[in-house]
């Protein structure tokens, strides 16, 4: 079955889908984007993923395409043509077709794809596994709240992770302190046992899982940090986890060659693994989705 994308109002097949050449997300890089995961048919954040959505087209003075009823409407359309159960969508809006000329275009219609794929549903035997991350300086912009799709920091980070055999990089800010990763936030839980994950800010992206885990683990009675703490730390933390859309919460085993904890995924990560499915299972995501930095 060939897998179909929406580009501007059209469903087409995938292998046809296309944008102009002088499209500003393709010459500049001028979009942003959204991956929402979508497990048992439902989209999981879906209310997370259009405030931050307006965020950062707030932040780039772009319009919205369209109203937001109307582009679920086409996200739950493209799901459904997809016949996707478990997987993920990507959404992207760029500011559009135009001569290149680095201002705004005055006249131009922004641009919106979607598209839907299948993934094998999280399970909490692959997800406890454990991954190895690799730390890696930050050389991103200065606003990483944004979800731009301008990527080539992540992208060449995330490489250089797969290059060593590991899953991620953890990126470090001139501070020595840990930002997040290429395509996930980073959490720990110090020697001390407390759980920790970087403040939100311009320095990271608020991702909607994060969100998520703070929130189920609010409700459990489980108490998080929201700090900048250093590498030092993350090598000494008794366990480690990455959370996002698409990764979920992955326990994290070996930070730079070193074993965290006993190499195994941790107690409190698989505690608040149990939690976060519990919790999208019962609310389908954060509630609280109005300070993006
Ligand atoms: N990445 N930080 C960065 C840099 C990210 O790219 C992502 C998501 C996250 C987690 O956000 P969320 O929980 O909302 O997925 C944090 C997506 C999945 C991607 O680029 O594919």
């Amino acid at each position: 079955m060939s897998r179909i994308a929406y580009v501007n109002g059209q469903y087409v097949p995938l292998r046809e889908a296309a944008v102009h050449i002088e499209d500003r997300g393709y010459q500049f890089a001028d979009g942003v984007y959204e991956v929402f995961a979508v497990l048992g048919g439902k989209l999981i954040g879906e209310q997370g993923h259009l405030d931050r959505l307006g965020h950062s087209l707030n932040e780039l003075h772009m319009a919205w395409p369209m109203g937001r009823p109307a582009m679920m409407v086409a996200v739950k359309e493209t799901v459904r043509r997809n016949h996707v159960l478990n997987g993920m969508v990507y959404l992207q809006i760029t500011r559009g077709v135009a001569p290149r000329l680095h201002a705004f275009p005055t006249d131009a219609e922004s641009t919106l794809i979607i598209n839907a794929k299948k993934l094998t549903p999280p399970n909490k035997e692959t997800l406890s596994e454990g991954v190895e991350v690799i730390t890696i300086p930050d050389i991103r912009w200065q606003r990483r709240d944004i979800k731009s799709i301008s990527l080539l920091p992540n992208v060449l980070g995330n490489q250089q992770a797969k290059e060593a055999g590991a899953y991620e990089a953890w990126q470090i800010d001139d501070e020595g302190m840990i930002t997040e990763g290429t395509l996930a936030n980073a959490w720990i839980v110090t020697e001390d046992g407390e759980l920790i994950t970087r403040n939100i800010g311009m320095d990271i992206l608020n991702g909607i899982t994060r969100l998520t885990i703070l929130e189920a683990a609010e409700a459990a009675g489980i108490k998080v940090t929201q700090r900048a703490y250093s590498k030092d730390e993350a090598l000494a933390a008794r366990e480690a986890f990455l959370s996002s859309s698409t990764s979920h919460v992955k326990a994290v085993t070996r930070i730079d060659g070193q074993s965290i904890g006993n190499g195994h995924a941790g107690e409190l990560t698989l505690s608040i693994l149990d939690h976060y499915m519990d919790y999208i299972e019962s609310h389908g995501g954060p509630r609280k989705t109005d300070i993006w930095k």
